[in-house]
């Protein structure tokens, strides 16, 4: 291939940009030219390119957000708008092209594959590691960090006003960030959307805790499962405890990406680049423990990533 092209698409996550570099220096590396679109799919469409030199990648490793800018296009998921979008590839010569996103960008990825047979290879970046395919999405490991350092603080103020606080993180299909933050913040409880959960329950093992000696308490909500005011409303009519909450919101997808998401990004980046170089298509790079791993887009978006329920366990067993 000549040219190439890499966007950015959906939600932003900590560690897309080591992942554009990834892919940039990847296909440079082997005598392929490089444009990105802003604005992810709505720049195609609208033709927003931009040169992606050697250069041009060069001190972004450390930035959060995306440097490519990024955008969730309805226009994009008409089949008007996947036209002009093939037809402003062709015009700029581009022969194939790496989407870093969420499910609904690798879906549109998949969408312009199977159409038009167009060399797609896509790259799981979202903050919500509910991506099939893959051990890990670009941004999980830092949206966790955050939420974790957040919820330390939290801890102290709930310890010293012997609290209840309910903080809401983000998720709105799933709890997997829920569930690794309240493991490493030692949370009393966790809700997520994939579960059932009893308030009433919830309520009597904070009276228990109170009975053993536990003054304060942080119970971690994934935004799909409740909001975190009612829950709070809740706990402290049932049981009187003085009960406070807080929403985590945006403030997780923000940041400089730790060393893991920077490895990450930046291996999955190449790697993608590499495939589609060497004649793959239609395919997602991942990981699979330390190794590089690459599936059909059609596997990776037709299979449901499931929560670990010995991690949802631990939670309970740790708060006990
Ligand atoms: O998919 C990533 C994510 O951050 C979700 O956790 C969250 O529900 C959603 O995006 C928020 O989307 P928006 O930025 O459009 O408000």
């Amino acid at each position: 291939m000549k040219k190439i092209a890499v966007i950015t698409s959906g939600g932003d996550s900590p560690g897309m940009n080591a992942a554009v570099r990834g892919a940039v220096r990847a296909a440079i590396g082997r005598g392929t030219e490089v444009i990105g679109f802003l604005h992810g799919y709505r720049g195609i469409m609208g033709n927003e390119v931009v040169p992606l030199t050697s250069k041009a990648v060069g001190g972004i490793i450390s930035y959060g957000g995306t440097v490519l800018r990024t955008a969730r296009s309805k226009e994009f998921m008409t089949h008007e708008g996947r036209q002009q979008a093939m037809e402003v590839l062709r015009e700029n010569e581009v022969e194939g092209l790496v989407v870093i996103g969420g499910d609904g960008s690798l879906t549109g990825a998949r969408t312009l594959f199977d159409e038009y047979g167009f060399p797609v290879m896509g790259v799981p970046g979202s903050i919500d590691n509910d991506i099939s395919g893959t051990d890990f999405s670009i941004g999980f490991d830092t949206a966790v960090n955050t939420a974790l350092e957040a919820i330390d603080k939290i801890r102290d103020t709930a310890y010293s006003h012997e609290r209840v606080f309910v903080i809401e993180v983000m998720g709105r299909r799933n709890g997997f960030i829920a569930l690794d933050v309240s493991l490493a913040a030692g949370a009393e409880a966790v809700l997520i959307p994939e579960v059932p959960y009893s308030l009433l329950e919830i309520c009597d093992n904070l009276r228990a805790m109170r009975q053993k000696g536990k003054r304060s308490s942080i119970i971690v909500v994934a935004e799909g499962a409740a909001r975190a005011s009612d829950i709070k409303d809740f706990i402290q009519k049932s049981t009187g405890f003085e009960a406070r909450y807080l929403v985590l919101g945006h403030m997780q997808r923000g940041g400089s990406p730790t060393a893991f998401d920077r490895v990450l990004a930046l291996r999955l980046g190449a790697f993608a680049a590499n495939r589609l170089l060497s004649g793959f298509k239609g395919e997602m790079a991942g990981v699979d423990g330390s190794k590089l791993v690459s599936h059909p887009l059609s596997y990776v978006l037709s299979t449901e990533r499931s929560i670990d329920p010995e991690k949802l366990l631990l939670v309970e067993v740790m708060a006990q």
